[in-house]
């Protein structure tokens, strides 16, 4: 699937957003290395603290699956013209599951959209470094 596909699923998943209190609904698509594709939506809650962003959601909905790996993301702003991006605890999470190359695309209503990749919305990544440390020990 491409990113423009992904993207529209994203949009579709803003749909799902319980976003009472702020009524800013965020969707996300995550891509998984077999093809499938899950949804995410942001959850709010009351008790403002406990919101959930839709990148969590998708990521914690495809871990609960059992996938492990994500070759992709899209998010879907439509209540904003221009593209917001994942707040940092989405990027950290994000970062736990996919690798600093993979794509994530993000756009709002406008139709403008920026392609960013993991590694450029969380550089000096401790986990990857790590593991390209214990890689070179490997060797
Ligand atoms: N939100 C997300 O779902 N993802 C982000 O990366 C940024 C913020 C949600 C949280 C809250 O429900 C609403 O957007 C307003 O901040």
């Amino acid at each position: 699937m491409d990113l423009a596909a992904l993207h529209e699923l994203a949009r579709k998943g803003a749909d799902y957003s319980y976003s009472p209190y702020s009524h800013f609904r965020v969707g996300a698509a995550l891509l998984c290395d077999d093809g499938t594709v899950f949804l995410g939506t942001n959850v709010e809650n009351r008790s403002f603290g406990l919101t959930i962003c839709a990148e969590r959601s998708a990521i914690v909905a495809a871990a609960s699956a059992g996938k492990r790996s994500f070759t992709a993301l899209a998010i879907s702003t439509p209540d904003s013209a221009s593209p917001v991006g994942p707040c940092g605890a989405c990027r950290q999470v994000i970062s736990e599951f996919m690798e600093p190359d993979a794509p994530v695309r993000f756009g709002g209503s406008d139709g403008s959209l920026v392609d960013a990749t993991v590694g450029s919305l969380v550089p000096f990544d401790s986990l990857h470094e790590l593991a390209s440390r214990l890689g070179e020990a490997d060797r």
